[in-house]
């Protein structure tokens, strides 16, 4: 194994490229051959030397022009040819190449593999060299024709990229068909699928008129889940040719649901291979904030079409291109059809806890890395969820209708064709005729700006002024840092909660603040009291906001603000400052205690539920233990979870007579996933939530239970139960076991919650649990729910002062490690921030990651993070 870096400044054009490629693929989960047959063309004419990706396959043949061919150097990860015999006027030339692969003992879900009794792919980022030598990479763009033949009863279906030309049966019960993809593609864009499904076909006619088939495949007696994904692939088509004038370019669109995926869902051209979370429910398995994520997964593959396959990356250091622009389209595409202000305040809320800590962790990254050595590392909150926010501030500054210009022309200049960030922010400065040169530098510099803002009144003159400050933190990648253009969006209400024109000499100016240098005045004029100023509203930019807010300003805020989203993010800040006040009494042993102001302002917001149940139950969710842990360098995970139980507890007791009034008051007979039901449902859940913490807990969560007549209400009892420990909760658990058990996916839910419960055992639950009929540790979804959850969600036990949780983690890395590198890299995050715990701690998880560091065969993934945080 190679553990070289690659940097993104040694980028150099190809000197080969593949123009065409036929492959062949006999498939058996044991045996399969793949002839690979593609003609090559020679870019640089000096060039003599032919360097192709592959490993993990046999390597059974190659023919030049027809021509066995033996001037070829091998090395585990890939195969160099000597051209120097082919005629110097050869610029094209054929390579055929043989392969035999295993996909039935590919575990690690990269290139061939099995998924139950399906066979098939996945290649992003460098998955297609596990098939054949190839020039994998993403810069390298042909026309693929696929010839698949395989077993006729076990694979039925055999599926890949473009349009089916032909197919045919062979007298050995095997048949045969032919695909071709007429847009060229880069190789991670391949893919291939072979089994045995239910199929759920529709169409869509295009605003062109042109009639597209849509055909959905689930593995068989899932036909009864499969709808909600197709009306939301017609959801999406239809959006995106209204937001953004796009339209799809095939006859066909096909998504394939596989229970064994390493990631979320994969693009790959006319033919999305997804991880059957994201595609399958029904009322009874999946929850309200299931059905979201599917809509959201399904319409982000869909937009990849044109943005990421389309228009596709130079090379992976250019993934955000893709990536951040793709998440603000489905960002977009859900706020536009759902509510705008729930959905940025759930982005904000992952991105303030996920992103925020990535940047203070050793894998800190700007969105376009800068040095990689394994690719598949770098698929992180950074380059997706930053990256939108990058985006986001671009459509901020230029306005939808500028924005829109510079996707025409980003679009114009670059279909067909792999793109770098640049060429976008170019076709946006072309388009709007401004100049980007500051704004750039948010694609190359790391890590979380803080915005210090301090205000002055002047009573006499009738001026409000702001001073702003930026300072980037350094971060483990990157010391220096330097002014970045900042856009700050403000509102000014007085006292009494109205809202003030922002005026200086008299005209109105813009809500959104450019803030590019490193101090700043910004002076309104008119103000005729001291105003109570909203900062960042809608989260106008990835940054920490340090403004010395009073509990009376943000209860203004709370009660006035025009701006859902600066309601809900004053009250963040009240929670925090409740959390931060009381955790340090907590470590100083002193009693706590909770605001009375505070309690009565929830109260309130309790009271008025009706205006908006949606945004009260945001409101009044109080953050999880990880989002509270962002607010410290260093962490107390233990001191958290007493402060948090604290409050919680102090919450459901004040506001218990208006929660259950609230509790009883709603009723919705059938399940309807409509945003409306959605955010009834959603406020009664919250009032169960703190009512389990309270005398009538038991009972009312139990019926609850027993009542529900949809995963959301059934789930929502069982996780309060688990988690306020009610005597009810072990049957509880036991009936929805017995119910599920035989559906791994529904299980992902329980073990999620036996991972995350409070119980001081939780470690031997888990360890037990990994026996459990349902679970399956080459499954990424189950290792994700079980295992995942135990490390990410239930800081108090995994940071557990004894080192437990850290050695259980360990034991379960060095057996990923051998199986799929690129879960166990997921999988090993809160391992590697051991700079944010106290020494003690400290010393354990360093002993942890150095145990590990000496495995043998350490994968190319856990290397790179392991390296980096010991460093
Ligand atoms: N390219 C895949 C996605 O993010 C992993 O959609
Ligand atoms: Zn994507």
């Amino acid at each position: 194994m190679q553990t070289k870096a690659k940097y993104r400044k040694d980028y150099r054009s190809p000197d080969f490229t593949v123009t065409d490629i036929f492959l062949d693929f006999q498939l058996d989960p044991e045996k399969t051959v793949v002839t690979a047959k593609s003609q090559y063309q020679r870019l640089n004419p000096e060039a003599t030397s032919l360097r192709l990706d592959g490993h993990s396959f046999q390597f059974a043949a190659i023919h030049l022009n027809g021509e066995d061919f033996k001037h070829y150097q091998q090395d585990s990860e890939s195969l160099t040819l000597d051209l120097s015999s082919l005629k110097e006027s050869a610029a094209q030339f054929e390579l055929e190449i043989v392969t035999y692969l295993k996909p039935a003992e590919n575990t690690s879900l990269q290139g061939l593999y099995q998924s139950g009794d399906a066979l098939c792919t996945q290649c992003e980022a460098e998955g297609f060299r596990q098939i054949t030598y190839m020039l994998d990479r993403p810069d390298v763009l042909a026309r693929y024709t696929t010839k698949i033949t395989a077993e006729k009863a076990k694979y039925p279906y055999l599926l890949s990229n473009g349009n089916r030309i032909a197919s045919g049966e062979l007298d050995n019960g095997f048949h045969w068909v032919e695909w071709q993809d007429p847009f060229p593609k880069p190789s991670y864009l391949f893919a291939l699928v072979a089994g045995d499904f239910d199929v759920l076909q529709d169409s869509f006619i295009t605003q062109s008129g042109r009639e597209v088939k849509l055909e959905l495949y689930v593995d068989r007696g899932n036909l009864d889940r499969a709808d909600w994904a197709m009306q939301s692939l017609k959801k999406s088509m239809k959006w995106d040719e209204e937001r953004f004038g796009l339209e799809y370019d095939l006859d066909i669109y096909m998504i394939v649901a596989v229970d064994f995926f390493n990631m979320g869902a994969m693009e790959n051209k006319g033919l999305n291979i997804f991880n059957d979370k994201f595609v399958l429910a029904n009322p009874q398995t999946a929850t309200d904030e299931d059905y979201l994520a599917i809509e959201s997964v399904i319409a982000h593959e869909y937009f990849h079409n044109w943005t990421g396959n389309r228009v596709t990356c130079r090379d992976w250091f250019q993934l955000s291109l893709k990536e951040g622009l793709t998440v603000f389209r489905d960002q977009e595409f859900s706020s536009d059809t759902g509510s705008r202000a729930v959905n940025r305040i759930n982005n904000v809320k992952f991105l303030r806890t996920v992103q925020f800590a990535e940047d203070a962790s050793p894998m800190s990254h700007p969105i376009r890395p800068e040095k990689v050595i394994e690719m598949n590392n770098f698929y992180t909150v950074t380059v997706y969820e930053k990256g939108a926010e990058v985006i986001r501030m671009l459509h901020t500054l230029l306005g939808e209708q500028g924005f829109q210009a510079g996707m025409r022309e980003y679009i114009a200049q670059n279909d067909g064709k792999a793109a770098t960030c640049e060429d976008f922010v170019q076709a946006m400065e072309k388009a709007n005729d401004v100049d980007l040169s500051q704004f750039r530098r948010w694609y190359s510099q790391s890590g979380t700006p803080e915005l210090t803002i301090n205000d002055s009144y002047d009573e006499r003159s009738h001026t409000y002024r702001l001073q702003v400050s930026q300072h980037t933190p350094a971060t483990a990648d990157q010391m220096d840092k330097v002014n970045l253009h900042i856009p700050l969006k403000i509102a000014l209400y007085d006292e009494q909660g109205i809202m003030q024109s922002l005026q200086y000499h008299g005209e109105l100016v813009s809500d959104v603040l450019d803030v590019t240098e490193q101090t700043q005045t910004f002076e309104f004029h008119n103000i005729y009291s001291r105003p109570v100023p909203a900062l960042l509203c809608d989260f106008s930019a990835p940054v920490r906001l340090d403004y010395d807010y009073s509990t009376k300003q943000l209860i203004t805020l709370l009660k006035f603000a025009k701006n859902d989203f600066v309601r809900w993010d004053a009250v963040q800040m009240l929670f925090s400052n409740e959390l931060r006040r009381n955790l340090s009494q907590y470590q100083q042993g002193q009693p706590l205690e909770f605001s009375q102001e505070i309690l009565t302002a929830l109260h309130q917001v309790l009271e008025n539920h009706q205006k908006d149940p949606e945004l009260t139950t945001l409101i009044l969710t109080l953050p999880k233990e990880t989002e509270f842990a962002e607010l410290f360098k260093t962490i107390d995970p233990e001191g958290i979870a007493v402060v948090r139980d604290f409050m919680l507890r102090t919450l459901a007791d004040y506001l218990k007579s208006d929660l259950f009034r609230i509790y009883q008051q709603i009723h919705l007979e059938d399940y309807r996933v409509v945003q409306q039901d959605i955010a009834l449902r959603a406020l009664r859940n919250l009032c169960l939530n703190y009512l389990a913490y309270t005398h009538l807990g038991n009972n009312l969560v139990y019926k609850h239970y027993v009542n529900a007549n949809n995963m959301t209400d059934c789930l929502a009892a069982l996780s309060v139960a688990t988690k306020a420990q009610l005597p009810c909760r072990d049957e509880l658990l036991a009936d929805f076991e017995q119910k599920w058990q035989h559906d791994g996916l529904v299980m992902d839910k329980w073990f999620t919650l036996q991972a995350t419960r409070p119980d001081a055992d939780v470690l031997q639950i888990v360890v037990q649990l990994m026996d459990h009929p349902s679970f399956n540790f080459n499954n990424p979804n189950r290792v994700r729910a079980l295992v995942g959850s135990f490390a990410s969600q239930n800081p108090r036990a995994f940071h557990a002062a004894d080192g437990s949780g850290y050695r259980f983690l360990t034991d379960i890395l060095i057996r990923l490690n051998e199986t799929n590198p690129q879960v166990a890299s997921r999988l090993i995050e809160p391992l590697i921030r051991f700079k944010r715990y106290d020494a003690q701690r400290q010393t354990l998880m360093k002993r942890a990651l150095e145990r590990l560091s000496e495995v043998e065969n350490l994968s190319k993934d856990l290397f790179e993070k392991i390296e980096k945080a010991l460093q």
